[in-house]
């Protein structure tokens, strides 16, 4: 039998494996709730405009929010046959109310349905994954101002730098995450255009109102041309750009979790809740959420990839091929939702252990910019000269296998008469911490404020979120 709903000069049906290769329904279903909220949108306007009568039109809208019951009950039969989500919901209607459903798809076409569907289902996981990204920001920003004087070492090319506070390094990753929140936004704003009513391509000869759909539908403005209004998928690209870079963050963070949660760093500790057991060696204790969440990530970036791939090179207008774009958007963005759920999950559980992030903080001459910084305020010397001093320093107290603080006074002036008793005043590590107060800078004061910033800010969000 030939497709009844496009099957006019068809005598038979498709091959088996055509079938296959074609359907979308088993993933477009999930564009169940936007196809029929366009569908309403699409027939009203086809009532207002007088292109449809008030009975069709109110008989479309009764056929269709029984489909969206059936649908939400689960008792919906989707049909592989029936290709994709738009024609499994369109032949139900027909079951349900007759005729009266072939008119629907009056002045439209899949083309600008499918794309009107998948802005709406972007546009509605933006908004979720925006709450889901604040929410990890708070669980950071409660853990930066709990621990805000917490030190820690701070790592350049993975060696001990400078100590700095485990509060400064939590608000590092609430500042990304604010760029991530910003990116999605951006994206958002600009995919909130309405493609209905573009039809095929050429758009249609109906007078319909596409600012009337536009507006129901919640976008700002209809778009200006419709051979772009069905060839385009630069909102799902720029979604899965924000996406991809939010988690390469999440990921850097998974690998900090899984590095600190190792017996040989210690500095954090992850309960049960968060972590698994071995089936062989008793002992261990794996972190096996952050190194999902950093695997994870591969998938999101891969997703991009592969739509940056199905794109490129395709002529205007529409082709099959962006059919593809669906199963990496939706996977995508729900891997996502799922590493955002279970960071915030781990930065909530997990408990740093102060005394040994102390420790380490001191190691590897942590202390010494502090000790040239000294020889710069103090003693007058130019920076270079107090670097070289100071890395004399260094060598003296390596070759004797102690930190800096150990040095006697009279090593140290053996290399620059002029130090005082007053060096080992910077030498430690909170009093380095301390000193950090520049714009920015890890002081457990600035660490403080802007912790508690952050707080006031998610909180004031969050409020006028819940409405
Ligand atoms: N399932 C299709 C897709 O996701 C819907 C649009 C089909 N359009 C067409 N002309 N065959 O891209």
């Amino acid at each position: 039998m030939s497709n009844r709903m496009w099957g006019g000069r068809f005598e038979s049906g498709p091959a088996e494996i055509m079938e296959e290769i074609n359907a979308s329904i088993d993933f477009d279903k999930r564009l169940a709730t936007q196809d029929i909220r366009g569908s309403l949108a699409h027939a009203a306007m086809l009532g207002k405009t007088g292109i449809l009568s008030q009975e069709d039109v109110a008989a479309i809208e009764g056929g269709l929010k029984t489909i969206a019951a059936e649908i939400e009950a689960g008792t919906f039969t989707f049909s592989r046959a029936l290709e994709d989500i738009h024609m499994n919901i369109e032949s139900r209607l027909r079951d349900l109310i007759g005729p009266a459903a072939g008119r629907l798809h009056t002045a439209r076409s899949r083309n600008d349905q499918v794309a009107t569907d998948m802005r709406l289902w972007v546009r509605d996981t933006v908004d979720a994954l925006d709450a889901q990204i604040a929410d990890l920001q708070e669980a950071l920003a409660t853990k930066a101002a709990e621990f805000a004087a917490a030190v820690m070492p701070g790592f350049t090319h993975l060696q001990s730098a400078q100590p700095v506070t485990f509060g400064h390094h939590c608000l590092a990753y609430v500042e990304m995450l604010a760029r991530d929140r910003g990116r999605l936004r951006d994206a958002r704003a600009r995919l909130n255009e309405c493609p209905l009513g573009a039809a095929a391509l050429a758009g249609t000869s109906f007078p319909i109102d596409r600012h009337m759909t536009a507006q129901a539908l919640g976008f700002d403005r209809p778009t200006a041309n419709s051979l772009d209004s069905v060839s385009d998928r630069d909102f799902a690209l720029e979604t899965l750009s924000a996406a991809a870079i939010c988690a390469m963050h999440l990921s850097r963070l998974a690998e900090e979790i899984t590095l600190w949660m190792t017996p040989q760093f210690a500095f954090i500790k992850l309960s049960d809740k968060f972590t698994t057991g071995s089936s062989i060696m008793p002992q261990k204790r794996n972190p096996d959420a952050a190194e999902l969440v950093r695997g994870k990530a591969g998938r999101v970036l891969g997703a991009l990839q592969g739509l940056l791939v199905v794109m490129k090179g395709l002529p205007l207008t529409y082709s099959k091929d962006m059919q593809e774009d669906k199963e990496g958007v939706f996977d995508a963005l729900q891997t996502l939702s799922l590493c955002l759920a279970a960071m915030a999950g781990m930065i909530r559980d997990l408990e740093p252990d102060t005394k040994a992030m102390k420790k380490w903080a001191g190691a590897g001459f942590s202390t010494a910019t502090d000790l040239a910084d000294w020889l710069v305020r103090v003693l007058a010397l130019p920076f270079r000269d107090a670097h070289h001093v100071t890395g004399r320093l260094v060598g003296l107290a390596a070759s004797k296998g102690v930190g800096l603080e150990k040095l006697t006074l009279s090593e140290m002036q053996e290399v620059e008469p002029r130090i005082t008793q007053e060096i080992f005043g910077v030498l430690g590590v909170e009093k380095s911490v301390r000193s950090r107060v520049s714009h920015g800078g890890t002081a457990p004061a600035n660490v403080k404020r802007e912790a508690r910033r952050w707080l006031a800010r998610l909180a004031k969000e969050a409020e006028k979120r819940r409405g």
